[in-house]
């Protein structure tokens, strides 16, 4: 799938392996969310420019190359979107964050919107969207949706597990956008859970079930 990379790293399938464990706690849960993230990022965030700086050593003067003036926002969906921030953060302390809030209706699985802050010049920032899980990929393509409408041309999705409609759907409704999966699952269940996948991101990182 053009601009879709899906990870085959060990560290990330041992993480995973241990994140889809329904006897992982909320809290180990959480670390290997923040830890999964911080090692897609590694990779989604190759290609960021550089500019040359001169620097003296304790050695010599040298030239030396540093991330250049372009910005980046970070932007969770809420809830699961959450947990992968600090990840994103270790890397890139220097980010803004926004946040969008969506829920998915348990019947109709439609996502729904109930929050919406974004940076206020987000439209001159790349966005690096966050959410652990994608299943029938509406939640993504409603946020990809808000984000473009704030004028936002540079969009990259990061998802922990996707179900292969979704990120069908998501390429289908986003072509440009950049897809980073850290695993594609089989398939959907007959109430949109992923299969195999890990149950419920939102409450295995909140601890709300
Ligand atoms: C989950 C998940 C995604 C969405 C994926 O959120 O975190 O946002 O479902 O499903 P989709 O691809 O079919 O839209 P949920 O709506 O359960 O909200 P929560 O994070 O607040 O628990
Ligand atoms: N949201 C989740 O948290 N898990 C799924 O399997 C599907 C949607």
């Amino acid at each position: 799938m053009e601009n879709v990379t899906i990870f085959d790293h060990p560290l990330i399938h041992h993480k995973m392996a241990i994140l889809r464990d329904k006897n992982t706690s909320s809290k180990q849960f959480r670390e290997l969310v923040g830890e999964i993230a911080t090692l897609m990022a590694y990779e989604a965030l190759r290609d960021l420019p550089l500019k040359d700086v001169e620097i003296e050593t304790p050695i010599s003067k040298c030239t030396a190359r540093m991330i250049s003036g372009k910005k980046l926002a970070i932007v969770p969906i809420l809830r699961a979107g959450l947990g992968m921030v600090d990840g994103l953060l270790t890397l890139v302390p220097s980010a803004r964050v926004g946040h969008i809030g969506l829920y998915r209706d348990h019947d109709t699985l439609e996502p729904h919107e109930y929050y919406c802050k974004l940076p206020e010049d987000v439209d001159k920032r790349e966005v690096i969207l966050l959410d652990p899980m994608c299943a029938t990929g509406g939640s993504a393509v409603a946020a990809m949706d808000f984000i473009k409408k704030r004028g936002c041309k540079n969009i990259k999705f990061m998802c922990i597990i996707a179900a292969p409609v979704g990120l069908e759907r998501v390429q289908k409704d986003h072509p440009d956008v950049k897809v980073y999966c850290a695993c594609v699952d089989e398939k959907l269940n007959e109430i949109g859970y992923i299969v195999p996948g890990l149950g419920d991101a939102g409450d295995r990182i909140f601890g709300t079930k």
